[in-house]
């Protein structure tokens, strides 16, 4: 038992949470301790798919300099800024001791153990020379870790299936940071999810850049063959899946959904923008006309599917014309949720030397106006729902009132129904009455 403490603060998407959770896992089996108050070790995992959410990073490094200043402690940074800005995080913000890219995340208990042995002879005279700031970048000895259940709510698991993307659409900082794609093989995932079942998990979601892709690279079975065996698995009751790319998302894949009884029908289809002129700068491989075709399939052979879409707009080159295309598309499909941004730019990729920019304030007016429509699109989707009965997974107890739970149907909806915690993790059949913002209230059947 080394007995020192850490914690991990987390940014960025799904991948990055099953990342903290991993590594989490890796630090307290070599004997680390997670504790929030004053840690031995504080590490960040980072993102940086947006300005803003580098700048984030960087804020939360000055503010650990400070703390640092007062009482030392190891700080690491960890994940997408990691591997993106390597030893230039020397410049940004020199009390980082440790840059660990996104391909060396399951080596931070050995990194670590090494690093803390050389500070450990510094403090003690041993040696003179304070340990530099190291860095861990080199992407290619990507190595999948065993999936472990959720902290938070054990009975969920997250499984990335396929690491990295090939696609490199041209806004796009994620095929730098997290590398080629490359597959986990099926027979690991397939035991995987065995266990992860025989320690109480129902519910897994598959994670990836774009699932879509999955045993391409290694020569594996197709994404749609690995969720018709994972379907199989006895004791497992929920499957979902992020992200699906619509250039590779087929009429088999959309037969396999309908078909398996534990995949939930919900489709996260990031849309991006429905002018093909901006479409093809952003290098997405698709045009509008192919992305109606699927959503209009899937409504077609599941009328009940839920979906939510990405948009990102502002985009070099995207006209008034080019965005009413969106706005109208968004219309069109009705999505029940969607994530919505501006672009911003990021230096390394394509469309960092595209001329022709949207100015920010003219970003932010029709930001604005898509997350606008969106709102009432959603608040529609939703009252369109009341009445229904769906499956609800009760997952915690409500921020507002003990006595309520919170759960999640399988389009991922939040519905709150009075229940007695001890109901925590089971599946009930509830009848949604009325809404409170985006939330249903129920009655369990
Ligand atoms: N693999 C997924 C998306 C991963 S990134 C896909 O292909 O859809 C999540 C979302 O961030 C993207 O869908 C996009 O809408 C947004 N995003 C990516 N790069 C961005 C940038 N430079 N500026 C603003 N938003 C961006
Ligand atoms: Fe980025 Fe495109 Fe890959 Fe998604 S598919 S991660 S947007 S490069
Ligand atoms: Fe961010 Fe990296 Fe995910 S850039 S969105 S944490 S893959």
């Amino acid at each position: 038992m080394n007995g020192k403490t850490f914690i991990i603060e987390n940014f960025g998407c799904q991948m990055n949470l099953a990342d903290t959770s991993e590594v989490k896992k890796a630090l307290s089996n070599n004997g680390y301790i997670e504790r929030d108050d004053s840690p031995d070790i504080v590490i960040l995992n980072s993102c940086a798919i947006r300005e803003t959410a580098e700048e984030r990073i960087y804020g939360r490094l000055r503010h650990y300099s400070v703390l640092k200043n007062k009482k030392p402690f190891t700080l690491v940074l960890m994940g997408c800024v990691a591997q993106k800005e390597k030893d230039n995080i020397l410049k940004v913000n020199p009390s980082v001791d440790l840059v660990i890219g996104t391909h060396q995340k399951s080596r931070i208990p050995e990194i670590l153990s090494d690093y803390l042995l050389k500070d450990q002879d510094t403090r003690s005279g041993t040696s003179i020379e304070e340990p530099a700031m190291q860095v861990f970048d080199r992407l290619g000895d990507y190595e999948f870790s065993t999936s472990v259940p959720s902290t938070r709510y054990p009975f969920k698991a997250d499984i990335t299936i396929i690491h990295g993307c090939n696609k490199y659409c041209s806004y796009c900082i994620v095929p730098y940071t997290r590398g080629t794609e490359m597959s986990q093989k099926s027979g690991e995932i397939l035991n995987n999810v065995k266990d992860l079942v025989s320690q109480g998990v129902t519910e897994i979601q598959l994670l990836g850049q774009n699932v879509n892709s999955y045993g391409q690279d290694n020569n594996d079975i197709p994404f749609s063959e690995l969720l018709y065996k994972l379907n199989e698995t006895n004791g497992l009751k929920r499957i979902r899946f992020l992200t699906s790319h619509p250039k590779d998302f087929n009429s088999e894949l959309i037969d396999v959904i309908q078909e398996c009884d534990k995949v939930c029908k919900y489709i996260h289809l990031p849309l991006q923008s429905a002018s093909d002129k901006v479409l093809d700068k952003m290098k997405r491989e698709y045009t509008y006309e192919h992305y109606r075709s699927i959503i209009s399939e899937l409504k077609e052979k599941i009328p009940y599917i839920v979906l939510s879409t990405d948009i990102l707009v502002g985009f070099p080159y995207e006209s008034e014309e080019d965005f009413e295309k969106t706005l109208e598309a968004m219309k069109e499909i009705r999505y029940d949720s969607a994530y919505m941004f501006k672009y911003s730019v990021r230096r390394g990729t394509e469309s960092a030397n595209y001329s022709d920019l949207v100015d920010d304030a003219e970003k932010k007016r029709r930001l604005q106006l898509i997350i606008d429509t969106q709102h009432r699109i959603t608040k529609e989707q939703n009252e369109r729902d009341l009445g229904k009965t769906e499956k609800v997974l009760l997952e915690s107890v409500s921020r507002n009132n003990p006595k309520q739970l919170l759960g999640k149907t399988d389009g991922n909806k939040p519905v709150v129904v009075e229940a007695d915690k001890g109901m925590i993790g089971t599946y009930q059949t509830v009848q949604l009455d009325r809404l409170k913002g985006n939330t249903f209230h129920g009655t369990p059947l």
